[in-house]
């Protein structure tokens, strides 16, 4: 794996959300035919996304978006590759932070016009660390065939004529990327493609030179021999030459430095990449092709003579039995046309012989013997995890607990009214559900906020029952209009018992219990009552299930919690509903007594 710069395995974290540049990855991921898409997460630090979407052939993927390249790291902290695509002005700091995370093998940098004093910060820090770094002012590198960064080879049928989608036996080195298009090219019809290719970018002062990358070529066995395209100034190509000489790099080498018209000027005239001036007599073209020549470099004699240099190497390290006869692969084809889909599922598959449950066919978990309830399929189709059995046995002893409350409770008395009047099953459902909210058994989701932020926040119990009086929001989860320390509820008894004998740990509920002291002090039914109970053990189920912070916060935040009581309550609703039916009750209609009418006469304005 050192030897190589990337395999078929390689993951990168794409800094920037550049669409069109991680398509071109993706689709060059799905005519190599990779398992896994190149591009495991994007950061984009100003975006509201989770995840953007992108064809993959002719289906479409997903690809997580995260806010800093921190997150993307621990969340996917195999991508040990950072393709840092930030504009010159954050690129260095971009870096620098990849380089604090740590775990980055390869960070790849694409911007032009990174002061040079920050660029040489940047790559000495990267050089300390055993970090390579390719560019900046670059269009990256490719391994044929494994991974290919952003936009270099081009469209995906350039590649595919250069034959830059499976790998070929030739290490290809330059500095400029649109010659290193052409050079692909090059190879591709006087040889058998490349095997491994950078271009290390036109600043002066880039992170790996020309001799970094040769020397990991030398030591990888796909590739057979290398080819170095420098250019007009520095020196770089002297190292190269010295490795030559010492016996460090035996595989053959074709060379050609460009710039030789410099020559014809007759000042020193910079060329288009920010290194690209001689400064003194050995760094141009003319002397460094000539000393590369003389160390036994294949150097042609002019650049239109480097096709059939490169034909002739290959032809006799062919000949040699060095390099053997590729068998070309199928390429599959991308549509034309790709329509983008409007809705996304992650739960479930209904398309193959048997629908599935978050990937578990329906028979595996519905019927007696295969050991699974109710609490299992919820752990698979809202959580999409196979949860174990004392945390799907609490889900399913919520949903016993909270089934039914009789008839007098408010969504109950509704759902009844509504059936009096005719109304059908859903009609009447549908009515009772929508009672369902902060003051009736919708304050799931607001107890389980409001006790984890005071516990959270290291409130005592004191300082949160005063917290929330002065927002002047009664504790979600608190309070019962029946219930009370003399009447305690039996549904709490029994959660609480459960909680103490199968969660690992208790510890906002204990909270939680300390803050009810408080409250009954004031009030005897003041208790903590059953959305409270229910909302503060699910944040420790998730807690000891090993969810993040973030996540259950962002299951509060959806109304995950309340949907147990409203999946819960729908049959005890659905009871009292056919029970009106069955009953055959005429329409209610309040009775007069019950109503305290002070209606004044309105007053004319
Ligand atoms: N937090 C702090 N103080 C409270 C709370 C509370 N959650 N609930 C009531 N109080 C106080 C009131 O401020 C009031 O104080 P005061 O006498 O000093 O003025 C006193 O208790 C009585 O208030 P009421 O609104 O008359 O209380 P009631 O007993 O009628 O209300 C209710 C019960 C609606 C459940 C209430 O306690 C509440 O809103 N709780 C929070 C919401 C909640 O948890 N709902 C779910 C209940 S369980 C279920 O529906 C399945
Ligand atoms: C319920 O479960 O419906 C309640 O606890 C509310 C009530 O008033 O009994």
């Amino acid at each position: 794996m050192e030897n190589r710069l990337f395999t078929k395995d390689t993951q990168a974290i794409f800094w920037n959300n550049n669409k069109s540049a991680i398509q071109r990855m993706l689709d060059y991921d799905y005519v190599i035919q990779r398992e896994k898409p190149s591009v495991a997460a994007i950061v984009a630090p100003t975006s509201s996304n989770k995840f953007e979407k992108f064809f993959y052939g002719p289906d479409e993927i997903m690809v997580p978006v995260y806010r800093s390249t921190k997150e993307a790291k621990a969340a996917h902290p195999n991508a040990d590759v950072l393709l840092n695509f930030a504009s010159f002005r954050t690129a260095y700091d971009v870096t620098m932070e990849a380089l604090d995370i740590g775990g980055f093998r390869v960070i790849m940098i694409t911007a032009e016009g990174i002061p040079e004093r920050l660029a040489r910060i940047m790559n000495h820090r990267a050089r300390k660390e055993g970090v390579t770094i390719i560019g900046p002012a670059t269009v990256g590198a490719i391994s044929p065939g494994a991974f290919k960064v952003a936009n270099i080879g081009g469209t995906i049928e350039n590649i595919v004529k250069s034959k830059l989608h499976r790998p070929g036996s030739c290490g290809l080195v330059t500095r400029s990327g649109g010659l290193f298009n052409e050079l692909s090219n090059i190879i591709a019809l006087n040889a058998d493609g490349i095997a491994e290719g950078v271009a290390i970018g036109g600043d002066r002062y880039v992170g790996s030179v020309f001799i970094d990358h040769l020397l990991r070529m030398e030591q990888n066995p796909d590739v057979k021999y290398m080819i170095l395209l420098g250019e007009v100034g520095g020196i770089e190509e002297y190292k190269v030459i010295e490795a030559v000489k010492s016996g460090k790099i035996k595989k053959p080498i074709i060379a050609w430095c460009i710039g030789t018209i410099a020559k014809h000027f007759s000042s020193g005239v910079q060329f288009g990449h920010a290194g690209a001036s001689a400064n003194a007599e050995r760094e141009t073209a003319e002397a460094k092709n000539a000393a590369m020549r003389e160390a036994g470099i294949h150097v042609p004699t002019s650049f239109n003579d480097l096709p059939k240099v490169i034909n002739e190497v290959y032809n006799k390290l062919k000949k040699e039995g060095v390099i053997s006869e590729i068998e070309e692969p199928a390429v599959p084809e991308i549509p034309k046309y790709r329509r983008p889909k409007n809705f996304i599922c992650t739960i479930s598959d209904d398309r193959g012989e048997e629908a599935t449950y978050a990937g578990f066919p329906i028979s595996s978990v519905a019927t007696p013997d295969t050991g699974k309830t109710i609490g299992d399929v919820i752990s698979l189709l809202w959580f999409k995890k196979v949860y174990p059995r004392w945390a799907v046995d609490f889900i399913e002893t919520v949903l016993k607990t909270v089934a039914d409350h009789g008839p007098a409770v408010s969504g109950a008395h509704n759902a009844k009214v509504t059936a009096r009047a005719g109304k059908s099953v859903v009609e009447s459902l549908v009515t009772g559900l929508l009672t369902i909210g902060p003051r009736f058994g919708g304050a799931i989701d607001g107890a389980a906020y409001y006790f984890k932020y005071a516990y959270d926040n290291n409130m005592s119990p004191k300082e949160f029952v005063a917290y929330m009086k002065k927002q002047g929001i009664p504790i979600p989860g608190i309070g019962h209009r029946i219930k009370s320390v003399r009447n305690p509820d039996k549904r709490v008894e029994g959660l609480k018992k459960y909680a103490a004998e199968f969660f690992p740990s208790t510890s906002l509920l204990d909270y939680a219990l300390e803050v009810e002291k408080e409250t009954t002090a004031k009030k005897d039914n003041l208790i903590l009552n059953v959305d409270g109970t229910i909302g503060i053990l699910m944040v420790d189920m998730w807690r000891a299930l090993g969810y993040r912070e973030k996540e259950i916060d962002e299951f509060i935040k959806s109304g995950t919690l309340n949907a147990f009581f409203i999946l819960g309550r729908t049959i005890g609703f659905i009871g009292h509903i056919l029970d009106e039916k069955r009953l055959a009750m005429p329409m209610y209609r309040h009775p007069w007594d019950d109503i305290l009418y002070d209606v004044q006469k309105a007053e004319e304005i």
